[in-house]
């Protein structure tokens, strides 16, 4: 049997941590190295970073370089931050490296949208090193590009495509919280979304790029509504924090895709506390017209988890470049033992 797929992680933060505790349980790989800034990990062993009673033999560093050297890694999962202009520099030093990556970045799930240089970039420098980059992510990377995407192929023709996401944000981390706004008054909201502050959920646009793109749709303009606050109408509590009626316990973002004026494309993400109904609904208006709601919504966290640590073997056996969802085959678990997957892969190719 092949090796097994050897995997740094560069950010151990929230994300970082549910991934490696997953891989830690999965078979066929095996983190080699670990890569992080904040003062509270640099220089510790990751099992401790985990909370796990054992040391795994893998100090968290903040040189990127020095964790990637000499480990022979195959693939490095990224899991930073949601900018394309912030990750590019970490992309590159890992690409540098000849090491695939496979990244949460929210720009990087379709980057051509806004940085369409820096993609560019990253994918002759990909293909020079001969490694591939992907973004991906639960949403943007699936829920509400990737799965819309595959939903059109039994469409004959298509008028118009919208997409709800939905979900009660009580049941998610405090810092997902604190990115929608959660127990702020109205006014702090605004200024704080005004200043980037608080960023709301970031990849609306990139996913409507993407849908556009496998659509071959030129769409004339993306319009992003301005973030609006969802006010508590009465006082709500959950273990992590309180809600006074009249506060904000959420947010509802609005973008929209549009040719000629006339609105094609519509993705309505809405996050707050206490939400009654929590669902994933993709309507697709056209010959035939389909609908879809998953209900509940696909939890955010498990969900990426699952589709970074399944996209390995996609990545591992994918054409060298700039990647995105929708130049990858069907996306799909990886199940068991990660080897078997790149092995029936390598099988397939090999016809
Ligand atoms: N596409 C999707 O569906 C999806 C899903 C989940 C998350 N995401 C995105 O993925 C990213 C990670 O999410 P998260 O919740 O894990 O965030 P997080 O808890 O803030 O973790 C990020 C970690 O990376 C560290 N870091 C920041 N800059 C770094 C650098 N230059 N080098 C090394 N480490 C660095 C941070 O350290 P400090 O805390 O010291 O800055 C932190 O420990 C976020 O941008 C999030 O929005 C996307």
């Amino acid at each position: 049997m092949m090796e097994e797929v050897k995997v740094v992680l560069y950010g151990v933060g929230a994300v970082g941590e549910l991934i490696a505790r997953f891989l830690l349980e999965k078979q066929g790989v095996k983190i080699v190295g670990a890569v992080d800034v904040a003062e509270d990990k640099v220089g510790k062993d990751l099992g401790v970073v985990l909370g796990l009673n054992k040391k795994l033999g893998i100090i968290v560093s903040k040189d990127a370089a020095s964790a990637l050297s000499n480990v022979g890694a195959d693939v490095v999962i990224h899991t930073t931050t949601s900018y394309l202009r912030e990750t590019y520099p970490q992309i590159v030093s890992i690409v540098k490296r000849r090491a695939n990556v496979i990244s949460t970045c929210e720009e990087l799930s379709y980057p051509y949208y806004s940085e369409p240089k820096l993609a560019e970039k990253l994918d002759a420098l990909a293909k020079k090193h001969g490694v591939t980059i992907l973004g991906t992510g639960i949403n943007p990377g699936f829920l509400m590009d990737t799965l819309v995407i595959t939903l059109t192929a039994v469409c004959q023709k298509i008028e118009k495509i919208e997409v709800m996401r939905v979900l009660n944000a009580a049941t998610r981390r405090l810092s997902f919280q604190k990115k929608i706004g959660v127990g702020l008054t109205v006014e702090e909201f605004k200024e704080k979304i005004a200043c980037k502050q608080i960023t709301g959920h970031v990849g609306l646009e990139q996913s409507i790029a993407m849908i556009a793109d496998a659509l071959s749709w030129k769409l004339d303009v993306i319009k992003a509504e301005a973030v609006q606050p969802v006010i508590a109408n009465k006082t709500v509590e959950n273990n992590l924090v309180k809600v006074e009626a009249g506060k904000v316990s959420g947010l509802r973002q609005t973008v929209r895709g549009l040719i000629e004026g006339r609105e094609i494309i519509r993705l309505d993400f809405q996050a707050y506390i206490d939400a009654k109904e929590e669902y994933d609904a993709i309507t697709i208006q056209g010959v035939p017209t389909v609908k879809q709601k998953i209900q509940p919504c696909i939890h955010g966290d498990m969900g990426t988890v699952a589709i970074v640590v399944n996209s390995i073997p996609k990545v591992l056996k994918a054409p060298a470049g700039l990647l995105t969802m929708k130049d990858l085959p069907v996306p799909s678990a990886a199940l068991g033992d990660l080897r078997n997957h790149v092995s029936t892969l390598k099988q397939s190719d090999s016809k």
